[in-house]
């Protein structure tokens, strides 16, 4: 059994035919497991010890539940859309279907933003863990090797590397199957299940006092957002990935029955594996010791578990791997889909004969990711894709509203329920989300538009074979 999102080699020589041949071979389960494959990662092994010390103290815990219910509402619009519109573009694709090609353009665009930049966090995530793994062997690295600029260093050196070794690999055309997704499942929830069963016997709930130190919102002088919200605009970032399983619509055994339980699932689940490990970290140790690059390793060496803390590290660098594989992956694909279309140009879309995949796109990603992960901290990467996320969320959510007026006989195996309330909630819920992010995460968005406006109407407009062929 074979996911389709995970294939490099093969689906890139006959892309269009690969819909069609697709098996209906997954459970409902599998598509849950593959949810939770996709979502765990850097957002809670690293991003919950940053928001806790800088943005929302203990209160970390609302910050997830807050960010979790903006995510659900999305979840269940990507999960109509996925069994009405289809096609494995994701939200590209239904944006073209509800929009039109500019839109469907922008939003392609902000993919990859969502992808490119969520691979550099993730690698900057791993290397954290991967640098905590190091010294704990007694191997050390510098801080000038481990750590941007902006945070004192000089790089950081095993975010770049893995993600040249990723690079390595998807051009070898890498192949993941879902039992090895599910095995990966196993080890990530295995390792938060050591951290859990340690921490719930250590807790000292003076910890959690004050509970809410930077209260719900403010904007700082500096531009720099805090409190609770803006926390959860950070913490956002833990569930980027849930789309992943609407890309697997056609694979589905029963779209209109397991997307819908698949993505509600998973989601579920790590908002409450969420909620108890942001309880818990910063119930173990103060709230204060957690801007570090390893919070969950380190929390577990602050209280004395060194060999549980090596432990997991190596969980989680096992995990984190496979998060970033599966990001990369989808955006070489989003690349290809938008070259194939015309939007870029034909170079992206060809397929190296020999490896029979798109090597140009590969290396190209790769080189600009490993210097931007090597270089901008993990918050700023981690904000950056979080509004390009919640940016494509309004639209899918804004599509469910459009496509039912637009095109109300649609077959459409999964509705979402309460439309157009939940749409509404949706797009009013990831609005805010975004409307807390600091001006600069703003700033760096707009100029990313900006850039793609000017390719759309200086290269995509004139290309374009959809605009030819409709
Ligand atoms: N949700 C994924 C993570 O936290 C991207 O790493």
């Amino acid at each position: 059994m074979t996911l389709q999102i995970f294939r490099t080699k093969h689906i890139f020589s006959h892309d269009d035919q690969v819909d069609h041949v697709l098996k209906r071979c997954l459970s409902a389960w599998d598509l849950a497991f593959l949810g939770i494959g996709a979502i765990i990662g850097t957002g809670i092994f690293v991003l919950t010890g940053i928001a806790a010390a800088t943005q929302a103290g203990p209160a970390v815990v609302l910050s997830f539940i807050i960010a979790g219910l903006a995510c659900a509402f999305a979840a269940l619009s990507y999960a109509e859309l996925s069994s009405s519109v289809g096609g494995c573009g994701s939200a590209y694709g239904y944006s073209y279907a509800a929009f039109g090609e500019l839109i469907a353009f922008i939003i392609g665009w902000d993919l990859l933003l969502e992808y490119g930049i969520s691979v550099a966090a993730v690698a900057n995530g791993w290397s954290g863990y991967f640098s905590n793994a190091l010294s704990a062997i007694g191997m050390p690295l510098p801080d000038a090797l481990t750590k941007a600029p902006k945070l004192g260093g000089f790089i950081n050196l095993p975010a770049s590397a893995i993600i040249l070794i990723l690079m390595g690999l998807l051009i070898l055309g890498v192949k993941q199957s879902a039992k090895a997704n599910n095995a990966m499942v196993f080890i990530k929830l295995l390792t938060i299940s050591i951290f859990i069963g340690i921490a719930v016997f250590n807790v000292h709930p003076d910890n959690w006092h004050p509970f809410m130190p930077f209260g719900w919102f403010q904007t700082l002088p500096d531009g720099k957002t805090t409190g609770v919200l803006a926390g959860a605009s950070l913490v956002f970032f833990a569930y980027v990935g849930f789309d992943a399983v609407s890309t697997a619509a056609e694979e589905a055994q029963n779209p209109q029955r397991d997307l819908p339980f698949g993505i509600v699932t998973s989601l579920s689940f790590c908002t409450l594996v969420y909620i108890l490990v942001a309880g818990l970290l910063t119930g173990v140790v103060n709230y204060t010791q957690l801007n570090v690059s390893s919070p969950v390793a380190h929390a577990l060496t602050l209280i004395g578990f060194n060999g549980a803390s090596a432990l997991i590290s190596t969980g989680v660098i096992a995990g984190l791997t496979t998060v970033m594989l599966v990001l990369y992956y989808g955006l070489t694909r989003i690349i290809f889909a938008m070259s194939r279309d015309g939007l870029l140009s034909p170079l992206f879309s060809k397929v190296n004969p020999k490896t029979q995949t798109p090597v140009r796109v590969i290396v190209l990603c790769g080189i600009i990711m490993a210097f931007i992960s090597g270089f901008i901290p993990l918050g700023d990467l981690a904000e950056l894709v979080n509004i390009g996320t919640l940016a494509a969320f309004v639209l899918v959510c804004l599509g469910v509203i459009v496509l039912r007026i637009s095109k109300p006989d649609m077959e459409r195996s999964f509705r979402t329920p309460f439309s157009p309330l939940f749409p509404v909630l949706g797009m009013l819920s990831c609005g805010a989300l975004m409307g807390f992010l600091p001006s600069i995460t703003w700033l760096r968005f707009i100029v990313w538009l900006v850039i793609g406006l000017i390719v759309y109407f200086g290269y995509s407009i004139r290309h374009s074979k959809l605009a030819k062929s409709a």
